[in-house]
């Protein structure tokens, strides 16, 4: 049975950063979950629908074919035959994701493309709900979370460097609404499943992160983790 390893938490905690890691680290796939939600709402946002129209989002997914392919160690997401790139990053397709991830609809159209990777490999998994929803029987499952405010500054940092003209105040907002969004949704809603180790990394160094992590993890898999990873 392949491994699996589930990352949750809120938005810029650093569950990509610590996953890819991991990944890297194991020789595990790099599962960005995130990614498949961001890919619906771009594809939301392409037909220019509104984020809040239920009906007009559910009638659109039939058209919508999401694939992840295995690359370099990581599922690269296509949307309709194509690769999705840093358009589906954007401020706004971030609230576009965070809508659509709301209905229980899109999110029972990404659920098998989900358990189908983990079923075949070894993966690291991040996203709100895979301790809870997605893999609620994977082999370690770690619940990341940081300050707000510290959040909201990586975000703003990693947007201004990448060239988006936004305030610390607006980064603040969009991850609080987000946060909002997430953790009260009436589906899957993100908070630790009752076995998740929880991992505050508040004034930790991504490389530090990295360290507790893989303390925690080996301490729960021991022998299983040295036989199934390919580079320890
Ligand atoms: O990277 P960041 O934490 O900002 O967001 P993400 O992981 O790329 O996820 C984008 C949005 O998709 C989140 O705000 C969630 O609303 C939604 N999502 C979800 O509902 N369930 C998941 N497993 C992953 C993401
Ligand atoms: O995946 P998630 O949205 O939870 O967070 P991320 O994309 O891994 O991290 C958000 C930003 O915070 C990135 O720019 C990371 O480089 C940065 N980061 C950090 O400064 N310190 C950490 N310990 C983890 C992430």
């Amino acid at each position: 049975m392949p491994l699996s390893i589930a990352i949750d938490g809120p938005a810029a905690s650093g569950k990509s950063t610590l996953a890819k890691a991991l990944a890297k680290k194991y020789g595990f796939i790099y599962v960005d979950t995130g990614a498949l939600y961001r890919t619906v709402g771009l594809h939301v946002q392409n037909l220019c629908l509104s984020s809040q129209d239920k009906e007009g989002i559910i009638e659109a997914l039939p058209e919508i074919h999401i694939e992840m392919r295995l690359q370099d160690g990581r599922g690269e997401v296509y949307l309709n035959g194509r690769p999705v790139g840093d358009e589906i990053r954007t401020p706004v397709c971030s609230l576009y994701a965070s809508d659509v991830s709301k209905l229980p609809e899109v999110r029972a159209f990404l659920l098998s493309l989900q358990r189908d990777i983990a079923a075949k490999n070894n993966v690291v998994m991040d996203g709100r709900d895979i301790g809870t929803v997605i893999l609620p029987n994977a082999d370690v499952k770690l619940f990341m979370s940081a300050a707000v405010a510290e959040r909201a500054k990586r975000r703003w940092k990693e947007w201004t460097e990448k060239g988006v003209t936004m305030t610390y105040e607006e980064a603040l907002e969009e991850l609080s609404r987000r946060d909002e969004n997430d953790q009260n949704r009436t589906v899957a809603p993100a908070v630790p499943a009752p076995d998740a180790l929880p991992l505050d990394n508040t004034g930790l160094t991504a490389e530090e992160t990295v360290a507790a992590a893989d303390r925690l993890i080996r301490d729960r898999l021991g022998d299983r983790l040295r036989q199934a990873a390919t580079c320890l």
